[in-house]
């Protein structure tokens, strides 16, 4: 039986859980959020989908309740505010640090075996402040972000090629920011042919410029940052550690010197499995990818000062 738990039944939290339980990815899915009644009915909600869409796994809604997501194997975080038009996700860094510290804590409580996933925005630096407080081995903190961004860049790059975008491979590491992640197009592919070889620089420039604004886009149309992607990635990332898949997927997890870096979490490709992230894919960096990484572990190191100067950690 596989337990999985989905802390703040908000837009992003509630489509996880829904995806997690329509796929069949754990037997039990358990939404907790501090509005009263808002988790269980949204539980009430799905569970009644449980027959037209043909899936037996429950899900439960609960108001702050933490006994009721004991023994969870893997518990994702959302609970925090999202951005609104014109923010960036790194100004939601004082409300969602206490939030996410003080989740971390309850959920470890109940679940001290869990495997934690840190969706709340600044991912990097709600990744790195999970880290610090829980004290965790750094195999069971995984940060969602360079799954959506990767799903996001596959998704520019069908739509420039014309083609299925399940045929395409493509990778963005780095930081979960506007500016500081980097879709590496010099290794996408469709079918296995570089898409260097198939669309134009300045087609292969758009892709990758509009990847990095690809959150900012959505929230510009939806007043609020997205939640489909977003919660479909958090259940692909669960579905690979619940299942023991070992898909390589783009995640931000704690550095001791790979990527030359040290005491940061940031978006590289890792190996996910049964024991969280298992092992990190040592991309060979060009100098200019090597020179944006630096840039972007420098830019997520001065949001994760923050912590510091708000005594968050
Ligand atoms: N990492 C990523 O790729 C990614 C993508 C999209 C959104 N996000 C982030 O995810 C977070 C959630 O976004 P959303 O659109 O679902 O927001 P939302 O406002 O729809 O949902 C957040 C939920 O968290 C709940 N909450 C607040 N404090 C809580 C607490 N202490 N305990 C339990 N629940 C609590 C709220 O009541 C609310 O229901 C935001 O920080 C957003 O920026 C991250």
């Amino acid at each position: 039986m596989s337990k999985v738990t989905v802390v703040g039944a908000g837009n992003v939290g509630a489509t996880c859980a829904n995806v997690l339980a329509f796929k069949k990815i754990a037997d039990e899915v358990i939404m907790l959020d501090v509005k009263e009644g808002v988790a269980e009915g949204k539980a009430m909600d799905m569970n009644q989908t449980a027959q037209l869409l043909e899936f037996s796994s429950r899900i439960k809604g609960v108001t702050n309740d933490y006994a009721a997501t004991a023994n969870s194997d893997v518990v994702v975080i959302t609970s925090g505010i999202p951005r609104k038009p014109g923010m960036t996700r790194e100004e939601l860094i004082g409300v969602n640090a206490g939030i996410v510290k003080s989740v971390a804590e309850n959920i470890l409580k109940y679940s001290p075996n869990a495997i934690l996933v840190i969706i709340s925005n600044p991912m990097d630096t709600m990744t790195y402040l999970a880290s610090k407080v829980t004290g965790l081995s750094k195999h069971r903190i995984v940060g969602m972000g360079g799954a959506l961004d990767s799903s996001r860049f596959k998704y520019y790059l069908s739509e420039a090629l014309g083609v299925n975008p399940t045929e395409v491979e493509g990778m963005v590491i780095g930081g979960h920011g506007d500016t500081t992640m980097i879709p590496v197009a010099r290794l996408a592919t469709y079918k296995g042919i570089p898409v260097s070889d198939l669309l134009s620089k300045e087609a292969l420039d758009k892709v990758v410029a509009d990847t990095m604004v690809g959150g900012a886009t959505l929230t510009g149309l939806l007043g609020t940052s997205a939640w489909y992607a977003p919660g479909a990635a958090g259940a692909a990332v669960v579905e690979s550690i619940i299942h023991d898949q070992k898909k390589v997927v783009p995640c931000c997890v704690s550095l001791e010197g790979e990527y030359g870096q040290n005491d940061i979490c940031i978006g590289v490709p890792v190996v996910l499995g049964k024991n969280g992230w298992e092992k990190i894919i040592d991309l060979k960096l060009t100098a200019e990818e090597k020179e944006k990484f630096e840039a972007s572990a420098a830019a997520v190191r001065k949001t994760n000062n923050v912590l510091n100067e708000i005594n968050a950690i």
